[in-house]
């Protein structure tokens, strides 16, 4: 078998065989295929589709191409949960102590930014001293003592998703349905979860930007978790505009903090009372109507916030930070951006606003790059709002000034105006 041929007949739209698509599993992972002909071969998926059968080859390929983790050690249902990728997505900061001080179980396996989007593992990595890398042991007994851990991809768990999720965010493949599924549900197998929780996110910061795609991919998505016996819920969120209010790592921590703190509602919070509310649901059996309530109780009573501490503390992070925000490291130079008009924002297209962001060094612009923690961007208005000429409409934070004249032109590109105000569109479909 060549990886040529295989190019080729996807390259034409063929469909690929289980063995073909071990092969090219293998040979990447192991890296006797290059990085270009895999990088070939992800471009003719997305390009030309895989069918649901390929698919679920590919992602039982992914899953069974390093470790799979053995949660056994952890006492109890343990529920996972995974977003589809967002801008200002940092639900995962809030949901994860959430559901564990409600009692539950969450062993948290996490990625890095992927195209425009953030990831939770370079915001964790935000906190001085986190470590988003911890043993198999240090991983179950912190799940276990506190019901949470949050780290990156370890060792060699699903080692062929590491490689095409590096290729793919620096190749223009990302918002591919098969590619999204695979990648997701190979990690959530591998990382032995009983319980999944799959936010897909639908809109213009997402990958999957219009309702139905969404639907097509949490379906699939669904019906692979549910094929290998786990419990899996999707819930539809909308990323036509970014949730919350800051873009960026730093950044993003400290508004989890406010939510955590119960000093901001909103839409980030709504979504997050959603989400926990699923994953609880999920391992206790309880009602979601219950569920819900519980969540807010957690956020009311500070038990959410002083879990959080608890996990940061337990994975050698600066709790300092949490409980005085102001001690996080602050971008050399910021950028207040205003409205060159008058009128409703009818439109903030969050993914060139996530572009933005990652020009301000807040994500990757090639595989394996440093990026710069404090750098991102705080909306001031959102749509729907009325602004006036001169209005500040968003500040941007950098290490480098000379990224800044670019990613407001991005930025600015995103917005549009209108003299009415905009329908506003459901949060949670
Ligand atoms: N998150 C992932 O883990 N993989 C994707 O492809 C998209 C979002």
């Amino acid at each position: 078998m060549r990886i040529y041929d295989i190019i080729a007949k996807k390259r034409d739209s063929g469909e690929l065989t289980r063995e073909e698509i071990s092969f090219f599993v293998k040979g990447c992972t192991s890296g006797e295929i290059p990085d270009y002909q895999t990088s070939a071969l992800l471009m003719a998926i997305y390009l030309n589709g895989m069918t649901d059968r390929e698919t679920s080859d590919l992602t039982s390929e992914m899953a069974k191409s390093g470790d799979t983790a053995d949660m056994s050690a952890i006492e109890g249902l343990t529920v996972d949960k995974h977003s589809t990728g967002g801008v200002g997505d940092k639900t995962t900061l809030i949901v994860v102590p959430i559901v564990a001080a409600l009692g539950g179980k969450v062993a948290k396996m996490s990625g890095r930014g992927l195209g425009h989007t953030g990831g939770t593992v370079d915001k964790l990595e935000s906190i001085p001293g986190f470590r988003t890398e911890l043993s198999p042991k240090e991983f179950f007994d912190n799940v276990n003592a506190l019901g949470a851990a949050m780290i990156g991809q370890s060792g060699n768990l699903a080692p062929a998703d590491k490689k095409l999720y590096a290729l793919r965010d620096v190749t223009a493949t990302v918002s591919c349905i098969p590619l999204i599924a695979s990648s997701i549900m190979s990690k959530k197998l591998a990382s032995g979860s009983d319980c999944i929780v799959l936010d897909v996110k639908v809109g213009s910061g997402a990958f999957m930007k219009s309702l139905d795609d969404a639907k097509q991919l949490a379906r699939q998505m669904v019906n692979i978790g549910n094929a290998c016996g786990r419990k899996v819920s999707a819930v539809l969120t909308n990323m036509d505009i970014p949730l919350g209010f800051a873009v960026g790592n730093s950044l993003e921590v400290i508004e989890a903090v406010k939510v955590l703190k119960g000093e901001q509602k909103g839409d980030l919070y709504d979504v997050c009372i959603e989400l926990a509310a699923n994953m609880f649901a999920l391992t206790s059996g309880k009602s979601l109507d219950e569920c819900r309530e519980l969540a807010k109780g957690s956020v009311e009573n500070g038990s959410a916030f002083r879990k959080l501490k608890e996990i940061v503390n337990a994975q050698s992070g600066d709790v300092k930070v949490l409980d005085d925000t102001d001690l996080f490291a602050k971008a050399k130079y910021s950028f207040n951006i205003t409205a060159d008009e008058s009128g409703y924002i009818s439109r903030l297209d969050s993914e060139k606003i996530g572009i933005s962001s990652v020009v301000l060094g807040a994500g990757r612009e090639t595989k394996g790059e440093k990026i710069d923690h404090s750098a991102g961007i705080i909306l001031n208005k959102k749509t729907g709002d009325l602004v006036n000429k001169g209005d500040v409409l968003a500040t941007l934070y950098t290490n480098n000034q000379d990224k800044l004249c670019n990613a407001e032109k991005i930025f600015l590109s995103a917005v549009e105006f209108s003299d009415e105000k905009p329908n506003k569109e459901p949060l949670i479909y």
